[in-house]
């Protein structure tokens, strides 16, 4: 059989696969509360929380994909945009509501664009932090997506 030749090769997540979802909140007088638990609402045990904060307005963050990491993002503050790559689409979601959260799939390239003032950024990732589960330069996740 031949070898896929497109950078979205099988087994590989698109950028579709990427999904907002919703997150349980209970609505109070005294304020919102809004709840994640892994494997429930959303599909992967949490491993490691870490938040970005102190991002100055118009900033970005991201840059790279993950090999195997999956991640959920929820702007608890504030907003700023996600561009989704899987070498082949491109799609821009814009986060700002803490009410819902961004689920990223392995292997698709993400960049953090346009923060607002005071945004910050809460992730979730299924696995803890391992600096070769990165691809951070964007021809060599090309070359990886292909394969
Ligand atoms: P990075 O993931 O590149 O941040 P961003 O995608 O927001 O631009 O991480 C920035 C730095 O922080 C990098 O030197 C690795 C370090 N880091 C950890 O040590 N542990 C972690 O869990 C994370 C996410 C990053």
């Amino acid at each position: 059989m031949m070898e896929p030749t497109t950078a979205r090769a099988a087994g590989h997540a698109s950028v579709d696969d990427c999904r907002v979802i919703p997150l349980r909140t209970v609505e109070d007088p005294r304020g919102s509360l809004t709840i994640v638990e892994g494997e429930l609402d959303i599909p992967f045990p949490i491993e490691r929380v870490y938040h970005l904060h102190g991002v100055p307005a118009g900033g970005r963050r991201g840059g790279h994909a993950h090999r195997h990491l999956e991640q959920i993002l929820i702007a608890v503050a504030g907003a700023f945009d996600v561009l989704l790559d899987d070498g082949v689409a491109r799609r821009r979601v814009r986060l700002d509501d803490p009410r819902t959260g961004l689920h990223i799939s392995p292997g698709v390239w993400r960049e953090l664009e346009s923060f607002t003032d005071g945004a910050v950024c809460v992730v979730l990732a299924s696995m803890p932090y391992a600096d070769d589960d990165y691809e951070r330069d964007y021809e060599e996740f090309l070359n990886w997506r292909s394969r």
